[in-house]
């Protein structure tokens, strides 16, 4: 995978927990296009944090198994995007559906710039221990 190729370019699994992470944001995106429930976009929308905070942990715990001398400031960006998420759901918990659809078109690009620079570092990184 090059920093310009999709997300989920491999098999493996963060890959795959890419796709789910930003298949659950288009979902989102459509979702509240086409007027879904309420019901319907909370659901999806709570899916989303709780992948998105067990996503980062894994990654998080994979990074202090390689003793990942970035984790620090990695750490820092899932924060940040937790954080944003968070906003969301106040947004959307507050009836601020406008908002919610900027929030979430800068979550999405937020999650897919740190797959391909960050997350991809840490790639890298692993790859160049076990060669
Ligand atoms: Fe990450
Ligand atoms: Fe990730």
């Amino acid at each position: 995978m090059t920093p310009d190729s999709e997300p989920a370019a491999s098999n493996n699994t963060m890959d795959h927990e890419h796709r789910v992470q930003i298949d659950l944001i288009v979902t989102l995106e459509q979702g509240l296009a086409l007027g879904k429930s309420h019901h319907l976009l909370l659901t999806i929308l709570e899916q989303l944090v709780e992948f998105t905070n067990i996503h980062f942990m894994s990654e998080q715990l994979l990074m202090r198994l390689h003793a990942y001398p970035e984790l620090g400031a990695h750490e820092a960006a899932h924060d940040q995007l937790i954080e944003q998420s968070h906003r969301v759901m106040a947004d959307f918990s507050s009836g601020e559906l406008s908002t919610v659809s900027t929030e979430l078109l800068l979550l999405k690009q937020w999650l897919i710039d740190h797959i391909r620079s960050d997350d991809y570092a840490f790639r890298l990184y692993v790859n160049q221990q076990t060669d």
